[in-house]
């Protein structure tokens, strides 16, 4: 396993639960392919994603595929809750990929900083918002803590409208 040298950062390892894949799951054709660039084996988007037909491939910096250098697989979405940290360059690399996709975020102050308010205000972007708040479970083993934020998706090319809300049914485990 080749290991690339990253600036750990406890913020980035979010661990997206099993129910906050099915909104956007139901959004997308069925049977497509998915490629999940911060993702491992035992990522729910993984998971679930196979569990029901798609064909997935996923990478993750500790298993030597960094999403800014990696050769962009052939696929239909890109879907996954991506490093906060570096939000704004996920961001501008999903844009310039020009594949339909939908990121799990951090809402708070999203359109705050002046470069990615201009980088929002150019595109045609959908915001999901999700009742209730999605609780995440973290590396170490705060499982299902409470997190102090409200995260939505932002796709673009995955919802009809621009503003859609859902709800998350939190009893789905995979
Ligand atoms: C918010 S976590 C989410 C993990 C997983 N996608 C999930 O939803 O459970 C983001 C993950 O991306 C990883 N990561 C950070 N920089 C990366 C990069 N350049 N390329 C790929 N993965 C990266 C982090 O180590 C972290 O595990």
């Amino acid at each position: 396993m080749s290991q690339i040298q990253y600036n750990f950062n406890k913020n980035d390892e979010y661990r997206t639960p099993a129910y906050a894949v099915y909104p956007i799951l139901k959004r997308l054709k069925k049977n497509s392919s998915i490629w999940c660039p911060f993702d491992k084996s035992d990522s729910q988007y993984v998971k679930v994603f196979q569990g029901h037909g798609f064909h997935v491939v996923y990478g993750h910096i500790q298993t030597g595929q960094d999403f800014f250098d990696f050769p962009v697989p052939s696929c239909d979405y890109i879907v996954s809750n991506p490093p906060y940290s570096r939000k704004g360059e996920v961001f501008q690399r999903l844009f310039e990929l020009q594949i339909p996709f939908a990121m799990l975020i951090n809402f708070q102050g999203i359109f705050d900083q002046k470069d990615r308010f201009e980088m929002f205000r150019q595109q045609r972007i959908e915001l999901l918002w999700l009742s209730p708040r999605v609780n995440y479970g973290t590396d170490n083993q705060r499982k299902n803590a409470r997190v102090p934020f409200q995260s939505c998706y932002l796709c673009q090319g995955i919802c009809k409208r621009q503003l859609e809300f859902d709800y998350l049914d939190t009893s789905l485990l995979e």
